[in-house]
Formats: structure tokens, C-alpha cells, sequence
């Protein structure tokens, strides 16, 4: 049997990305821009679950104006790594997003092709306008164009963890953003 207490998520982590701190003042930031820039519009923050929900929770609570929120999940990843380029919603908006300040909170952008989906699937339902905010960028994949409006990090070409981002389900619960090892999901190790 597996000894509990021996077992630690950060054992799978080969180096903490941003630290728990970095993030903080830098969803601090992010939050402030979106106060000045929506001042009296009555915005309604559209979240993607799961990997979304932490970085959701700190950057509204950073945000003192009124908001909503709705929350959406689709799938595009199965099990591994790689993108499977296939959309499916699995939770739907709850309310109507016609007329409103759709505001789009991710966690992250890599291909782009979840939300090149999504962005298409929110205009159809009229919104009054809809931005983004992400709390990473990973570029150097990109597959579809995005317009971000709000960049928490620009980060390298790696499979991170963390902060709401997770492998097969786990490491969500890590406070940071971090690196996971490569012999984790059968990859190799990179050579320094
Ligand atoms: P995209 O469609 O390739 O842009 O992928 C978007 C989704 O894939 C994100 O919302 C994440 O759920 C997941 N994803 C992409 N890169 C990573 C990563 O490095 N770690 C964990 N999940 C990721």
C-alpha cells in the first residue's frame, strides 16, 4: 500500500516556473486592468473549468467593482500531453451572455484551438463584447490566432502544473506553476 504521508505532489515538479508570490502580484495586476478598463460595464467573467477555477477565484477577489460569473467546461485534452484539436462542451453558460461584457478568464493558451472554438461559440450568442484574460501564454505552439487582451506570463515550450493546471487530473492543488519530469508521462529528460 501507498504511505500517504511520503507521498508528495512536488516530487514530480523538475522546477517551480513562478512561484507562489510572482503569481499573487501579478494576478493583483491583472485584476486592476480589468477594473480601469471596465469601470460601469457590469461584467460577466466566463471561465473555463477545470484548470481555470484558481486562477478564477484570485483574480476576481482582486477585482472591487461588481462582476459575475459563469462557468463553462470543455474537453481538449484526453489523458496525455498533446492537444487532440477536438472541442466538446461539457458544461454549458448558465445565463445568457446577449448585450453583455463577456470577459473569457483562461488559464492557459497553447494551440489556441480551445479557444478559437469557444470565442466563435460565445460571438454567436451576442454578446455586447468579449475579451481575454490569461494567466499563461505558450506561444511557441500556436495553431490558431487568439487576440489576448491580458497576459499574466509568456512562458517556454513546457507541460506545466499547477495552480489549477494539472496531468491526468492531479498536481492542481500545487500553489505554483511548475515544471513536471518528463519521466512522469514517459518522456525523456531534456539535456542541459
Ligand atoms: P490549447 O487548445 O492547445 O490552447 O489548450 C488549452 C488547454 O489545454 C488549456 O486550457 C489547458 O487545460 C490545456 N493545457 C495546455 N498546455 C498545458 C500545460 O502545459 N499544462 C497543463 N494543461 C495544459
Amino acid at each position: 500500500m501507498t504511505d500517504v504521508a511520503t507521498t508528495s505532489i512536488h516530487d514530480d515538479v523538475s522546477e517551480i516556473l513562478l512561484g507562489e508570490e510572482e503569481i499573487r502580484q501579478r494576478v493583483g495586476e491583472l485584476g486592476r486592468e480589468l477594473v480601469e478598463r471596465y469601470a460601469d460595464r457590469d461584467p460577466v467573467l466566463v471561465s473555463v473549468l477545470k484548470g481555470s477555477l484558481v486562477f478564477l477565484a484570485d483574480l476576481m477577489r482582486s477585482m472591487e467593482m461588481p462582476v459575475s460569473i459563469d462557468l463553462m467546461e470543455v474537453s481538449s485534452y484526453g489523458a496525455g500531453t498533446e492537444s487532440s484539436g477536438q472541442v466538446r462542451i461539457i458544461k454549458d453558460l448558465s445565463q445568457p451572455i446577449e448585450g453583455r461584457h463577456v470577459i473569457v478568464v483562461e488559464d492557459i493558451i497553447d494551440t489556441g484551438l480551445t479557444l478559437n472554438y469557444l470565442l466563435k461559440y460565445l460571438a454567436d450568442k451576442g454578446p455586447a463584447s468579449v475579451s481575454i484574460v490569461c494567466l499563461l501564454d505558450k506561444p511557441a505552439r500556436r495553431l490558431a490566432e487568439i487576440p489576448i487582451d491580458h497576459v499574466g506570463f509568456t512562458i517556454p515550450d513546457r507541460f506545466v502544473i499547477g495552480y489549477g493546471l494539472d496531468y491526468d487530473e492531479r498536481y492542481r492543488n500545487l500553489p505554483y506553476v511548475g515544471v513536471l519530469k518528463p519521466s512522469v508521462y514517459g518522456g525523456a529528460e531534456p539535456v542541459e
